[in-house]
C-alpha cells in the first residue's frame, strides 16, 4: 500500500458517495477513528460533524487532549458527556459478552440522538480489516459493525455507512494516519477496545474500579513508554486479597499488568519486561493507589487468551 495514493482515493470515493450531503463521524481518538474522521474533514470539509462520546470508560485526559489535537488541524470536536448513563447501563453486569452488548447498545443510543440533530445521512466509521475478520470469524463482536447490531444501512436509523479502512491492517492505518498529519501521540497510540476501561474491569463495572484502572493504566505506560509494546495495560480482577499496612492486614484488590507485542493482534506475545521495571509498576501502583494490595504480571500468549478481558 503507498499511503498517499490511498489518502487521495478515498477522500475521492467519500467525496463521490456523500456528494453535498451530512456525515457524522464518532471520535474516539484511536487511530483508526482519528485517521477516518481526519480523511473525510479532506474530502467534505465542515459537512462532517465530529462528535467524541465521554462514556466515562476512557484513559487519563482523552477527551481534553483528542479536542486540542483536532482543533490544531482545524476539526472542531462536540464532546457529548454520557458518563452517567454508560454506567447505568453497565450497572450489575459480570458477564463480558453482556457488557459488550450494553456498551453497545448504549453507545448507539448515544449516537442516535447525535445524529438525528446532526441531519447527517452518512456515518464515517473506522473499521479495519481486524475487526471484520474478527466478528465474521465469531471471536467477538466488536462495537463498529453495524451487521451485528442490525442496523440496516440503508433504512435502520436512515444512514449510510462508510468506512474507508476497511481493507487496512493496523500498521497500515498507523502509516495513513501518520501521512494525514496526525501526531505520534495519536498514530503511535496503542489499540484501545470499544468498550474501553469497562473491558480491564473484571466483574461489574462500577465509577471506582474503572477509576482504579485508569490510574493504573498510566502508571503502566509511563513505565513500559521506553519498550514501545504494542498495547500495555492494567486489569482489576474481581477477587480481593490479603496485605499488610503498618503490620496489620488489609484486603485489597488485585491487579494485573498484561503487555503484549503483535502485529496485527490477530496473535500476540507476552511483552519480556525487565525485572527492574516490573518491579518499579508493582511498587508505584500499590503506593499510588492504595486500594490495591496486589500487582501480577500476564505471561499468556493470544492464543489461547485473547489481549483484552472482555
Ligand atoms: P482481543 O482482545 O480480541 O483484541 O485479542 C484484539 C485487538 O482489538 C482491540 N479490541 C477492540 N478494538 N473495538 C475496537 O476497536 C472493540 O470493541 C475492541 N475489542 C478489542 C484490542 O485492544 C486488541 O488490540
Amino acid at each position: 500500500m503507498e499511503a498517499q495514493k490511498f489518502i487521495d482515493e478515498k477522500i475521492n470515493e467519500i467525496k463521490e458517495t456523500v456528494r453535498d450531503g451530512k456525515a457524522i463521524s464518532a471520535l474516539s481518538g484511536g487511530v483508526d477513528s482519528s485517521a477516518c474522521t481526519v480523511l473525510a474533514h479532506r474530502a467534505i470539509g465542515d459537512n462532517l460533524k465530529v462528535v467524541f462520546i465521554e462514556d466515562g470508560l476512557m484513559r487519563e485526559n482523552e477527551a481534553q487532549d483528542v479536542v486540542k489535537i483536532f482543533s490544531d488541524l482545524g476539526i472542531e470536536v462536540r464532546v457529548v458527556d454520557a458518563q452517567k448513563d454508560f454506567f447505568s447501563a453497565l450497572k450489575g453486569i459480570t458477564d463480558p459478552e453482556e457488557k459488550r452488548k450494553a456498551f453497545r447498545s448504549q453507545f448507539y443510543e448515544v449516537f442516535k440522538e447525535e445524529v438525528l440533530k446532526s441531519q447527517a445521512t452518512f456515518l464515517v466509521q473506522g473499521t479495519i480489516a481486524a475487526d471484520v475478520v474478527e466478528t465474521r470469524g465469531g471471536v467477538k463482536t466488536q462495537h463498529n459493525i453495524l451487521e451485528q447490531i442490525g442496523i440496516d444501512s440503508q433504512k435502520g436509523y436512515g444512514f449510510r455507512v462508510v468506512e474507508p479502512l476497511k481493507e487496512l491492517y493496523k500498521h497500515q492505518v498507523r502509516e495513513v494516519a501518520g501521512e494525514l498529519g496526525l501526531p505520534p501521540k495519536i498514530y503511535q497510540r496503542m489499540p484501545f477496545p470499544g468498550p474501553g476501561l469497562a473491558a480491564r474491569v473484571v466483574g461489574e463495572v462500577t465509577p471506582e474500579k474503572v477509576s482504579m484502572v485508569r490510574k493504573a493504566t498510566r502508571i503502566v505506560e509511563e513505565e513500559l513508554d521506553s519498550l514501545k509494546p504494542f498495547q500495555a495495560f492494567a486489569v482489576l480482577l474481581n477477587d480481593r486479597g490479603t496485605g499488610l499496612e503498618e503490620r496489620k492486614r488489609k484486603f485489597g484488590n488485585i491487579l494485573v499488568v498484561r503487555s503484549v507485542e503483535s502485529k496485527d493482534a490477530m496473535t500476540a506475545e507476552p511483552t519480556q519486561v525487565p525485572w527492574e521495571i516490573l518491579t518499579k509498576i508493582s511498587q508505584r501502583i500499590t503506593r499510588e493507589i492504595p486500594d490495591v494490595v496486589r500487582v501480577a504480571y500476564e505471561i499468556t500468549p493470544k492464543p489461547p487468551a485473547t489481549i483484552e478481558y472482555i
